[in-house]
């Protein structure tokens, strides 16, 4: 894992940028899994200032509630439009988000992992982090081999999750998520977490034990995943210092 610490979330997502900038230069087709919540709007509005070409990308989004329709204001469909595709060049049929309507819900979820597997495997995943250490909607608890299915959320994330929706009882108890697995075979994983109330989650998921319980820590595992954080997020760290060093006298051809 590589720890990039930076003062703000500007500065941090202004590394997150670009590396995915450079991605999308370097291979145009890239395939990109994307993220939803506060934590990536920073991201997104980035890449749209930086007017890409994404006319041959093609994106996964991580998850996506059951039951709301697609054209609900905190659907992640809308999301993803409203905060990124709408500005950018994507044709609409490369964009991929898990059906939340979808009558058969497991078949939905089977075909999603085999878009996914068509289209040559996630080049990069951007991901955010719950204050529980979920990552996409895995749980605590989530089978770290999981792959795309229903999941259903735990109290702390609908309250988390309840100042999108106006009152908890009107957050969807249901969801379809990424697996952990499907997570795991993107060939790059990057995580963005800002302010203090992801402190702890970082820290358990960065230095703690792996485990079910914060999913996020299986990326210790993960040969190639970067951790973008502002202070506040890196702030219960015990090496942040070491972190702080490592990227700050990266030789020149290390350097993103
Ligand atoms: C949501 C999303 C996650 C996201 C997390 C944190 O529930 N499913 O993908 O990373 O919660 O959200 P935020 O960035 O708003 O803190």
């Amino acid at each position: 894992m590589e720890i990039i610490i930076q003062a703000t979330p500007e500065a941090a997502t202004s590394v997150a940028a670009r590396i995915v900038a450079r991605l999308l230069r370097e291979k145009p087709n890239a395939v990109l899994g994307l993220a939803t919540g506060s934590t990536p709007l920073l991201l997104y509005r980035a890449l749209i200032d930086m007017k890409l070409d994404w006319r041959r990308v093609t994106t996964f989004n991580l998850d996506e509630y059951i039951g709301l329709p697609q054209d609900h204001p905190q659907s992640y469909h809308s999301f993803m439009w409203e905060n990124l595709f709408r500005h950018i060049n994507i044709p609409k049929e490369n964009v991929n988000i898990p059906d939340g309507n979808a009558s058969d819900i497991p078949g939905c979820c089977a075909a999603y992992e085999q878009r996914i597997r068509d289209a040559g495997g996630i080049d990069l995943q951007i991901l955010g982090i719950g204050t529980d250490g979920h990552i996409g909607f895995n749980e605590p608890t989530s089978s770290l081999a999981s792959r795309t299915r229903i999941k259903t959320l735990t109290p702390q994330t609908r309250k988390d999750n309840a100042r999108f929706f106006g009152s908890e009882a009107d957050v969807p108890g249901h969801v379809i998520t990424m697996g952990i697995g499907t997570i795991m075979e993107a060939r790059q994983n990057l995580m963005l977490a800002f302010g203090n109330n992801k402190a702890r989650a970082i820290a358990e998921a960065v230095e703690g034990p792996i485990t079910t319980i914060n999913p996020a820590s299986i990326l210790q595992m993960h040969p190639d995943a970067k951790v973008c954080l502002d202070a506040e997020a890196a702030a219960q760290l015990k090496r942040a210092e070491y972190y702080r060093w490592v990227y700050d006298n990266k030789p020149d051809w290390q350097h993103l």
